[in-house]
């Protein structure tokens, strides 16, 4: 079929034609964002969920319905070697400054920006792009608000202040947070008690935000307040019909067909991952010469995704890993099944169980496996033990 107007779009947070089998969720999304606007009470959420399932989609869906819902929106990715003030304070400043010049002055729009000055001064966060309007609108920092150096304190202090400011405006805002697992610890908990402020003074904010399964165990003592404040929503494989419906929907809107056998066997090779579907129907209707897409042209497609899945998905996690975090997930691969004792990875590399302590961190820390009870591991890449099972065949294949 023309690969000029192939629908589906595999890659990381690409929009698919067909947001297949989150009916439940968006419903969701609708409801919390409608009752936070009205001043109610909601939770907020985290999307947790393996790589490629469709949490990034998901909170842009979330951004696109909170815009058309009139809220002031921020959106940031967290990343491992940057602070979350560092990210997040450029972001809430917009927010006052557009609150700020909103039709009469708000004074609650200008102590926001006062406080939000001192607290970057404290946690050294660069506002300086942005220097010319304080001296424009005469802001000098707030002394002894949100500036104590306790970033558990401060920042609660800051992100009230902020929501006030909305609500004297009538406004709300939804905070958007993508790859939540890279926020540290403190950082993390300092979210969550601004959020328990917030709530407690029933203010008009929501937090949104998606990470890996490892975030839940990393609300650490914040945890009980997590519990309530939060619900986490987990987003996982499709369901057949909705998996089928994410693959047909697309293409029939453009009259191309799928023979049943064609769908049952990309509902089998994909294990019914929403990126594997995006790029298995990407591959199947670059194949097919004709409607409908046959089991064959599946087959083809096949090797193809897999091939471009290898160079794309799999390949840049892979690259970020040094020489001993691949031979523990190698090691992970050896032992087989969904999940791994750490003491059979032990095992399995020759060494005392004790000593892959650190090794095991640091795989946490990058998000590529987390650990699914005590002592268990697991990927967090579908499909990885095949990935490397593959790369042992290459290697194997070029040094025979
Ligand atoms: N419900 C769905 N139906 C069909 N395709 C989907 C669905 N959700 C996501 N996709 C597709 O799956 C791919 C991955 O989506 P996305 O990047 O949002 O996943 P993710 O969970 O954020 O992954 P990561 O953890 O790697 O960031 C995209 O190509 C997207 O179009
Ligand atoms: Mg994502």
């Amino acid at each position: 079929m023309d690969p000029l107007i192939n629908p589906f779009s595999p890659g990381a947070g690409t929009q698919p034609p067909e947001l297949a089998g989150r009916e439940d969720v968006l419903a969701e999304i609708q409801v919390t964002l409608e009752r936070i606007r009205r001043g109610a009470f909601s939770r907020s959420s985290i999307f947790v969920g393996l790589r490629g399932v469709g949490k990034t989609v998901l909170l842009n869906r979330v951004r696109d319905y909170a815009v058309e819902k009139g809220f002031l929106t921020i959106f940031i990715e967290a990343h491992e070697e940057k602070s979350m003030p560092v990210l997040l304070l450029p972001h809430l400043r917009k927010v006052l400054i557009k609150l700020n010049s909103y039709e009469q002055i708000s004074e609650l729009a200008r102590r926001g920006l006062r406080v939000l000055k001192s607290f970057a001064s404290v946690f050294k966060a660069k506002l300086s792009l942005n220097e010319a309007i304080d001296v424009e609108l005469g802001i000098e920092a707030e002394a002894g608000t949100a500036d104590s150096g306790d970033l558990e304190h401060d920042f609660a202090e800051l992100l009230v202040v902020v929501a006030e400011a909305a609500k004297a405006r009538n406004a709300a805002i939804c905070m958007i947070i993508d790859e939540i697992q890279y926020l540290r610890e403190t950082e993390l908990s300092a979210l969550i008690m601004a959020l328990h402020q917030v709530s407690q003074n029933r203010l008009p904010l929501v937090l949104y935000a998606a990470g890996l399964p490892l975030i839940l165990g990393l609300a650490g003592r914040s945890k009980s307040y997590a519990e309530r404040l939060f619900t986490f929503p987990g987003i996982g494989v499709l369901e057949a019909e909705a998996a089928r419906q994410a693959i047909e929907r697309p293409a029939a809107a453009q009259r191309v067909f799928f023979t049943p056998e064609a769908i049952a066997a990309i509902l089998e090779k994909t294990g019914r991952y929403p990126y594997f579907l995006q790029q298995w129907g990407y591959e199947a209707w670059n194949t097919a010469l004709i409607s409908p897409v046959t089991a064959v042209d599946v087959e083809i497609a096949t090797a193809r995704a897999i091939r471009q899945l290898d160079e794309s998905f799999f390949r840049v996690r892979y690259d970020r890993l040094t020489k001993r975090e691949k031979d523990f997930l190698f090691a992970m691969m050896c032992v087989g099944g969904e999940q791994q004792r750490s003491g059979e990875i032990a095992d399995q590399l020759g060494v005392k169980p004790t000593s892959i302590g650190p090794l095991r961190s640091s795989l946490i820390r990058k998000g590529m496996i987390y650990s699914p009870a005590h002592g268990d591991n697991a990927f967090t890449v579908p499909l990885f033990d095949e990935f490397l099972r593959r790369q042992t065949g290459i290697s194997a294949g070029v040094s025979s």
